[in-house]
């Protein structure tokens, strides 16, 4: 029996680390084998991509959709179908979705190429489930603890865009991905996301 798979998407600082961790111990509390990965990153090369990518520097938004997707390919082969083919679930801070708005939207790259340059990273490996957790960019910001990373710096006007992205994909794909309003506290936030996964 092949194994489900859910992702967590939104802005960052919208607790999607908390809420994917919660979910991966109420699943492991009723018997269900899963495995809790992150984009990028989630092997070697992935993490090496993902330092890269978040240190500061400038990468130009081709290469940086490049090297998502890279990542993104190498975490498909080796965790992500693996685990499903064994019936594992897989709960995964971040997908596509994150490209399609980030590279796609945010950055101008237009969300039909990047998913063309996607497809061929993932296959038909897509989410059963996207949980798209929804809050606004300034409660998002005041949220955020740690010292901002080379994305998190691009400011105001780009998480706005990546905010507009999603609520686009959320048109988009209305049968994968399920918003859910974020701005309460934790556990009445993860009560919605139970419900949203259907687990
Ligand atoms: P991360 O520390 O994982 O942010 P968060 O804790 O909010 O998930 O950093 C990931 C950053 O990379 C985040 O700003 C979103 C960005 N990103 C993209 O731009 N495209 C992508 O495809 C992915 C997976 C992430």
């Amino acid at each position: 029996m092949s194994g489900r798979f859910i992702s967590f998407e939104g802005i960052d600082g919208c607790g999607k680390s908390t809420q994917a961790a919660m979910l991966v111990e109420y699943l492991g509390k009723r018997d269900i084998a899963v495995e809790h990965t992150r984009e990028p990153g989630g092997t070697p090369v992935g993490e090496g991509i993902r330092d890269a990518l978040l240190a500061s520097g400038s990468v130009t938004p081709m290469a940086e959709a490049h090297l998502f997707a890279a990542a993104r390919a190498e975490l498909v082969a080796k965790v992500i179908s693996p685990a499903l083919a064994a019936g594992r679930w897989i709960v995964c801070d971040r997908f596509i979705d994150s490209s399609l708005t980030y590279q796609g939207v945010a950055r101008g790259l237009g969300i039909d190429a990047i998913w063309e340059l996607n497809r061929g990273a993932i296959g038909e490996c897509l989410p059963d489930v996207t949980v798209l957790l929804a809050i606004s960019v300034d409660e998002a910001a005041r949220r955020r603890g740690t010292e901002p990373d080379r994305i998190e710096r691009e400011g105001r006007d780009f998480q706005l865009r990546v905010v507009d992205g999603y609520a686009t994909l959320a048109e988009r794909f209305p049968e994968r991905i399920v918003p859910v309003d974020a701005s309460d506290g934790v556990d009445v936030v993860h009560r919605r996301v139970v419900e949203a996964v259907g687990a």
